[in-house]
């Protein structure tokens, strides 16, 4: 794993957009992973600035985001279609035809699902995947479990993640139980993988993704036997890595 430290989550957001820009720039109709959730927000406003800048230019990219929530459909507020489209999409000039995500309105979802895992290969999969990271080593919605998941799949979420998720919703009862996401071994798949960290409550579960067994108990342990992983870390995410 290529650990990069920096000191605050501004700066580490820098060090992911030159990464994506360079990819960009290798393979201009290249294939994007993207995450929704807190940690890419200052990534998504930097590639916003730099698409405006004329200085990233996404106008022949595809993109498959990890998850959907199961039961929202895209207008909803708290959906990761709408969570896409007002916090990146809209402001780098993709056009709907370049991006994919799971439905979560989808009536069979083992068809959805399957669909979504085609559509991944037929673009030729994924060049470069950005992932965030739960208190709990998941990463899409792939929850600890038994054995790593494989495809795109149906989850239940997990009582703590109900719990990270209920800042967005009115109530605890308007969380999603269940949500669409990529595999491990679909996001495993991908070329290149960027996973950003910050502040100190994700400090133990980097130490155990770095450090700790490959488990699936742990799902972000997997990424210790990808060759080309970069982890960005704050100096606090990063304090309980012995560098
Ligand atoms: C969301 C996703 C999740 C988040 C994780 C961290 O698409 O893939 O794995 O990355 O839950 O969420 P934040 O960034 O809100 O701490």
């Amino acid at each position: 794993m290529h650990i990069i430290v920096r000191e605050n989550a501004q700066e580490i957001c820098e060090v992911a957009a030159a990464l994506v820009r360079a990819q960009l720039l290798r393979k201009p109709n290249c294939v994007l992973g993207l995450p929704t959730g807190s940690t890419p927000l200052p990534l998504y406003a930097e590639l916003a600035r730099l698409a405006a800048a004329g200085q990233a230019d996404f106008s022949q990219v595809t993109t498959f985001n990890l998850d959907e929530y199961v039961g929202l459909p895209r207008e909803h507020e708290q959906s990761y279609h709408n969570f896409m489209w007002t916090n990146l999409f809209s402001k780098i000039g993709v056009r709907p035809e370049q991006v994919n995500l799971p439905s979560g309105i989808a009536t069979d979802t083992a068809a959805e699902c399957a669909r979504y895992e085609a559509a991944i290969d037929a673009a030729g999969g994924v060049d470069l995947q950005v992932l965030g990271i739960g208190h709990n080593g998941h990463i899409g919605f792939n929850e600890p479990a038994e054995a790593f998941s494989e495809q795109t799949c149906m989850v239940e979420l997990t009582p703590s993640t109900i719990q990270a998720n209920r800042r967005f919703f009115e109530t605890e009862a308007d969380v999603p139980r269940r949500a669409l996401t990529m595999g491990i071994r679909t996001i495993f798949r991908a070329k290149e993988i960027l996973l950003i960290a910050y502040g100190a409550a994700k400090a133990d579960i980097i130490r155990q993704t770095v450090c700790g067994p490959i488990q699936p108990g742990v799902p972000s342990s997997v990424l210790q036997l990808h060759s080309n992983v970069h982890l960005l870390l704050d100096r606090e995410a990063a304090a309980a890595l012995s560098l």
